[in-house]
């Protein structure tokens, strides 16, 4: 190391150990300088991050986390640094999305990997396989927060009138077959729905959208993105390519009153 001492690749490791052996304030220190040299190394950002929360200064650390995850979203354990930094800066929604971006992202990759390695294909080595399914899923990750899907703003939610003949025509899709045909899946509206494999080997079920209790959170944009572009893995499949925006919206305004007996009836909706 002495023979190498200005490198940004000694200063790393020393940092490492450093970090290890519970000085934090020289390891931020070794980061820093190792950083000075060549900002683009995500690890030795993510690290400088570690260290910044040992030093209980959370809010750097955070910038050190986001800094690595800009230069490679890959790094899988900076999205869970990243929560713990939120978590202590009282942002506690944000956290939960970074631990559970960090653990999607883990079980997609281990699940990938093993997927790979049951499979007739013995040619690839295991560390290939895990970076290989690993900077695939970091695209793919990326690649969806940077494509939020926003509906027309000109489709606005109806009120009065328009509402019940937004929520009609919601039940009318519904139930038609030749439509949304929502019904083959959701049988009984969800009160008769059969169980299934999920795409990861989970027994599931298509949700009964009677009890008002969701995964996907109960806004009208919740359901609208949840019949926009399906739940991948679960079987709930994108309707975005066979309905329009405006008989998308009708059918959330449908979902939103259905577990409600007094609502059904101010609109009309029989289903018993
Ligand atoms: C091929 C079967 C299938 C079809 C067709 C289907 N669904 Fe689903 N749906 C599912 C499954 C399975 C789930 C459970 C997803 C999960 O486990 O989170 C689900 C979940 C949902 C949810 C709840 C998501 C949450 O946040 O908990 C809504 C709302 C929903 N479906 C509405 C619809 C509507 C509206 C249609 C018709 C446009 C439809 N579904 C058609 C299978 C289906």
């Amino acid at each position: 190391m002495r023979a190498h001492a200005g490198h940004p690749d000694t200063l790393l490791l020393l940092g490492v150990i450093e970090l290890q052996s519970g000085r934090a304030a020289q390891a931020a220190g070794s980061f820093g300088r190792s950083l000075h040299i060549n900002p683009s190394q995500p690890i030795a950002q993510a690290l400088l991050g570690d260290a910044l929360m040992d030093l209980n200064r959370p809010e750097e650390a955070l910038e050190g986390y986001d800094r690595g995850l800009r230069l490679s979203p890959d790094l899988v354990p900076a999205h869970f640094g990243r929560g713990n930094a939120l978590l202590d800066l009282g942002r506690p929604l944000e956290a939960l999305a970074s631990y559970v971006t960090h653990l999607s992202m883990r079980g997609q990759v281990e699940y990938n990997v093993m997927k790979d390695l049951l499979s007739a294909d013995r040619g690839a080595d295991l560390m290939e396989r895990v970076n290989g399914h690993l900077e695939a899923i970091a695209r793919w990750w990326k690649e969806a927060e940077a494509s939020i899907i926003r509906p027309d703003p000109n489709v606005l939610l109806p009120t009065g009138d328009k509402r019940t003949e937004s929520v009609r025509n919601g039940f009318r899709l519904f139930r038609d077959q030749s439509a949304a045909g929502c019904i083959g899946c959701h049988k009984d509206y969800g009160r008769e729905s059969t169980y299934f494999y999920d795409a990861w080997g989970t027994i599931g079920r298509p949700t009964d959208l009677t009890l008002g209790v969701y995964r996907g959170g109960r806004r009208p944009i919740d359901f609208f993105w949840r019949i926009h572009s399906g739940v991948n893995g679960s079987n709930m499949p994108l309707f975005s390519n066979v309905l329009s925006t405006k008989d998308i919206w009708d059918l959330v305004n449908f979902v939103q009153i259905l577990p409600y007996p007094k609502m059904r009836q101010q609109f009309g909706v029989e289903i018993d």
